[in-house]
């Protein structure tokens, strides 16, 4: 970070103080965390998971088991054996793994992908194209669903992988995965699919081997677990290589040290999504239609981004809020102690609408207003009240210093 930019956020911070009430909302970015995974996370590195898990001594030995009694957590959830985890550090790098690590001594050239992926797979899927692969992007109609019928148009003896998420991560847009992996199984039993379910685990029942993926990746944070952990879903029989490459591993796929207390925490908050899936899942259902009702009936000129209903994640609220700037709102609702971002960070960073709202055919202002807030299961119904008493004095204030404002008669003037 360049220090400019560090001596402002100092003095963004000093000059506004923290909030007395905080609501975060960013869990795309970088999630909450349970403090029984908290806990388990703490624990481990003041007890005795100080060890490397792949060295022979008691520290080691108790390492390894703490990264096993993870992997079957995980695998129980999922319907997995431990055996077919990897972990790596975060989902980017499950999703690097799975797009980058493919054996490709098939000569297949061909990558699919949905439009709307997470730039984790775009982009690793793009440095391919410099090794002569070819990059084949589906569209997705106004809900975030896939064209299957362009898809099973450009599937065929050529195609190394399909990646389509699960869920998306912007929109909430649950696919019909099942559907889709049979349909692309069935043309051709050989063709790798993948699917990035960073953003379904916790939230939508996820059985990879009903599903018959053969990669599914995922993230600690998307689940309130310590950030530094991920981990990719390799099927048995599915050949992947390492990208990076180093000794000293009990797993030869991501080699290095394991980040063993993110992981014992992983395993933590999965134990309790396993417990509590139903509830977790009600109660995240019911405060993101409370927000999202809150929110489109006290602000004028709102637009749901993404499908409604049970076709959307339990967790998801991406909202455009017209005639504004959704950096602006991320920055004037955090002064009130509310967080939530605008796209994806990716996105916000290099301020491009997101490739998402633009697959689904949202203007470009439309876009760029966009708020995205995901609840879980440790936020209360106070919580959102909270942020729909706020967001219209916010968005009034921003509104009425904004070049662009409704017409009367419902056009827009510059
Ligand atoms: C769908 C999806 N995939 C991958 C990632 C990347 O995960 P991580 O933040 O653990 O690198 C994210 C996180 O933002 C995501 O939402």
């Amino acid at each position: 970070m360049a220090s400019d930019v560090r001596v402002g956020i100092r003095e963004l911070l000093e000059t506004h103080g923290k909030p007395t009430r905080e609501v975060y909302l960013d869990s795309e970015n970088s999630g909450m965390i349970f403090p029984e995974a908290l806990k388990s996370m703490v624990d481990a590195y003041k007890e005795s998971f100080t060890g490397h898990p792949s060295i022979t001594h008691r520290r080691g030995w108790e390492s390894y088991e703490a990264l096993y009694k993870a992997s079957s957590n995980i695998a129980k959830f999922i319907n997995c054996k431990p055996d077919e985890l990897a972990f790596t550090h975060n989902g980017t790098e499950a999703n690097n793994l799975a797009v980058l690590g493919l054996n490709k001594e098939s000569g297949r050239r061909n990558i699919v992908v949905s439009a709307i992926e997470h730039l984790s797979v775009i982009f690793p899927a793009e440095q391919l194209q410099k090794y002569g692969y070819k990059v084949i992007k589906v569209p997705v109609d106004q809900e975030g669903f896939v064209n299957l019928d362009f898809l099973m148009n450009n599937v065929d003896k050529d195609t190394l992988l399909v990646s389509v998420g699960a869920v998306n991560h912007e929109i909430g847009t649950i696919q019909d995965l099942r559907a889709i992996v049979e349909s692309v199984k069935d043309k051709d039993e050989n063709i790798i699919f993948h699917t990035d379910a960073c953003d379904a685990l916790g939230r939508i029942g996820l059985d990879v081997k009903k599903l018959n993926v053969d990669l599914a990746s995922f993230s600690s944070h998307k689940v309130c677990g310590p950030k530094g952990a991920g981990v990719l879903y390799i099927r048995e029989g599915v050949k992947v290589e390492p990208i990076i490459h180093g000794q000293l591993s009990t797993q030869k796929l991501w080699p290095g040290l394991e980040n063993v207390p993110a992981i014992a925490g992983f395993g933590k908050a999965i134990e309790l999504f396993t417990s509590n899936f139903d509830s977790y899942v009600n109660r995240m259902t019911k405060l993101r239609d409370s927000l999202i009702q809150g929110i489109l009936s006290s602000v004028e000129y709102t637009l749901l981004n993404g499908p409604s209903g049970n076709k959307r994640s339990p967790d998801n609220a991406n909202v455009s809020v017209l005639y504004c700037e959704g950096e602006a709102l991320t920055v004037e609702l955090s002064l009130k102690g509310i967080y939530v971002s605008s796209g994806s960070a990716c996105t916000s960073r290099i301020l491009q609408p997101s490739h998402v709202l633009l697959a689904i055919r949202r203007e470009f202002h439309e876009a760029h207003g966009s708020i995205l807030m995901k609840v879980t299961p440790l936020h209360s119904y106070e919580d959102v009240q909270y942020v729909i008493e706020n967001i219209p004095s916010v968005v009034q204030r921003l509104r009425s210093i904004s070049p662009l404002k409704p017409k009367e008669g419902g056009e827009d003037v510059g």
